[in-house]
C-alpha cells in the first residue's frame, strides 16, 4: 500500500536562518509517526511545513504519492492534512460548539452536524459544555476541543503538536485514549511532536530523533519501550540532560 505521507529533503528558512534542513519522514497508513527533540530542534517547524503554514526552501511533501508541496493550508485541510498547534490556541470567547464549527468551515451542514455529534461522542467531558465558552473548559478539555476542531475537518493525518504540554499525566492519558478511539474509528494516522519521552515511545509505531534542525536516528517504538533501550536512546539522541518523563 502507498504510505500516506512521505517527506523528502525538507528545508525551513526563517529569514536567513535554516530551521531544519534534510528532513526526511514517512508515514504509513494508519500509523503514528513520533517525534522527539529538546526546544528548538525544529519539530513544530516540520509539522507546519508539512501543514502548508509556513513555506518550504526545499524538498517535498507527497500525500499517497501525490506532490502537495505547493498547495497551500486550506487545500491541504481539504486534503486531509489538520495541523493541532501548541499551546491550543482555540478561540476562548467563542463556545465549545463555535470552536468545533471553526474547524468544519469548509463543510457543508449537515456533514458538520455529524461530524460534531462523532467528536462530542467521543470526547463526552467537553458535550456537557458545548453552550460555555471555551476559556471557562480546564486545560485538558481545552486540549480535547483543540483535537476535536481538528477532527471536524475529518482528517486522514493529524499534526499534534505537544500535546502534553501543561497537562496532569492523567489528563494526558484520557486525551490519548480518546485518540485511541478515534483511530479505530476512522483509521486516522498521526505525527505526534513531543518532548515526553515515553508517551511517545508508548503511542507510536517508530520514533524520529530531532537535534538543530536535522533528524538525528529513527527507531521502532517498540525496541525503546524497556527502561536500557529508554536510556540508552535518550543518551544517544537528547542528551544526557534530558528528563525522562
Ligand atoms: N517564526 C519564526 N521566526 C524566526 N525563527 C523561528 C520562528 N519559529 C521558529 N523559529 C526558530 O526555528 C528553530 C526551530 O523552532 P521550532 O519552533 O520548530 O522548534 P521546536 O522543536 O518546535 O521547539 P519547542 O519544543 O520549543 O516547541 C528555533 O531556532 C526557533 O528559534
Ligand atoms: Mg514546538
Amino acid at each position: 500500500m502507498t504510505d500516506l505521507l512521505t517527506v523528502e529533503n525538507l528545508e525551513v528558512r526563517y529569514g536567513s536562518a535554516v530551521a531544519v534542513q534534510r528532513v526526511a519522514l514517512v508515514v504509513p497508513q494508519r500509523g503514528t509517526v513520533g517525534l522527539l527533540g529538546a526546544n528548538g530542534a525544529g519539530k513544530s517547524t516540520v509539522l507546519k511545513a508539512i501543514a502548508g503554514l509556513v513555506p518550504k526552501s526545499a524538498g517535498r511533501v507527497l500525500l499517497e504519492g501525490r506532490d502537495v508541496s505547493a498547495q497551500d493550508a486550506r487545500q491541504l485541510v481539504r486534503a486531509g492534512i489538520v495541523y493541532v498547534p501548541e499551546g491550543r490556541e482555540i478561540v476562548p470567547n467563542l463556545s465549545v460548539d463555535e470552536n468545533l464549527v471553526l474547524g468544519g468551515f469548509h463543510l457543508d451542514g449537515p456533514t458538520r452536524r455529524r461530524r460534531r455529534d462523532m467528536v462530542l461522542g467521543i470526547f463526552t467531558e467537553i458535550a456537557d459544555r458545548a453552550g460555555s465558552p471555551a476559556w471557562r473548559l480546564s486545560g485538558g478539555e481545552q486540549q480535547m476541543l483543540a483535537i476535536g476542531r481538528a477532527l471536524m475537518a475529518g482528517p486522514r493525518l493529524l499534526l499534534l503538536d505537544e500535546p502534553s504540554l501543561g497537562l496532569a499525566p492523567l489528563l494526558v492519558r484520557r486525551v490519548f485514549e480518546k485518540l485511541a478511539v478515534v483511530r479505530g474509528e476512522t483509521g486516522l494516522a498521526m505525527i505526534l511532536v513531543e518532548q515526553n519521552f515515553r508517551l511517545t515511545v508508548r503511542v507510536a509505531d517508530t520514533v524520529h530523533f530531532m537535534r538543530g534542525g536535522r533528524m538525528l536516528g529513527r527507531r521502532d517504538a517498540a525496541d525503546l519501550r524497556h527502561p536500557a533501550a529508554m536510556e540508552e536512546a535518550i543518551a544517544a539522541y537528547l542528551g544526557a540532560g534530558e528528563a525522562v518523563t
